[in-house]
């Protein structure tokens, strides 16, 4: 049987529009969104400006723990611990209901150059060398300006991988120095080592935290 060929047109045009409909490209969500000015510099993940724009209260309370160096202060489903108040450093934990962050404050006083959002970018450079069985640290915000210095991660409740050298197995640790090595040879990344890394013995995975940027040669 011939095809009728209004119908094969249709029948073209209905698969054209389909193709095309196919085809549109979704919005791509960025991995991070970067604004970098004179004095500031700001990165942060999509996710966790969802979470800013959902509980809008975070802000004007953590500012407020910053301000009164409280050990503890709760409102509504956000509690905000103070870690340490070190002579350099400042570090809470964040919790949102559920989800807990790691905030790190490094005083401008101190550190004159910029570490959060230096961190935050040394992290993703990290990304292409990674051994099966070591990860990088989630994270979410890295913020300088002239009055501050900030970096918020996921909150690991995690021993060190120095704490634990003796039971990590070898494999793993193996696999860890490994990653070690590549980061120094490759990126020029120096300083990965067992105090800023977590063990993760219930997954088998060892996190690798606060690294510093490539070495300049
Ligand atoms: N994401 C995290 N969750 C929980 N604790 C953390 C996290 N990151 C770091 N810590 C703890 O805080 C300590 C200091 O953190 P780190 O980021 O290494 O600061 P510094 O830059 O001063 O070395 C770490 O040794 C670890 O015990
Ligand atoms: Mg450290």
């Amino acid at each position: 049987m011939k095809p009728v060929p209004w119908l094969r047109k249709k029948a073209q045009t209905f698969m054209a529009r389909k193709l095309q409909k196919l085809n549109k490209k979704k919005p791509e969500v960025p991995a991070i969104v970067e604004r970098k000015g004179k004095t500031k510099h700001l990165i942060y993940t999509p996710y966790f400006k969802q979470i800013v724009r959902k509980n809008p209260k975070i802000i004007e309370l953590f500012l407020e723990a910053r301000k009164t160096k409280k050990d503890k202060m709760s409102r509504g489903n956000i509690t905000i611990t103070m870690l340490k108040k070190g002579s350099y450093n400042l570090l809470w934990r964040v919790d949102i209901g559920k989800k807990s962050f790691y905030v790190k404050e490094k005083l401008i006083q101190i550190w004159k150059e910029e570490t959060g959002p230096t961190e935050f970018l040394t992290a993703r450079k990290l990304k292409p060398i990674l051994t099966p069985n070591s990860e990088i640290a989630k994270y979410h915000l890295g913020w300088k300006n002239q009055n501050a210095n900030f970096l918020v991660t996921d909150f690991y409740e995690l021993p060190s991988v120095s704490s634990h050298l003796t039971k990590i197995p070898k494999k793993l640790y193996n696999e860890f120095l490994e990653f070690k090595r590549a980061a120094k040879n490759e990126l020029k990344i120096w300083d990965i080592n067992e105090h800023n890394a977590f063990y993760d013995s219930k997954r088998g995975k060892i996190i690798v935290f606060d690294s510093m940027p490539p070495v300049q040669s």
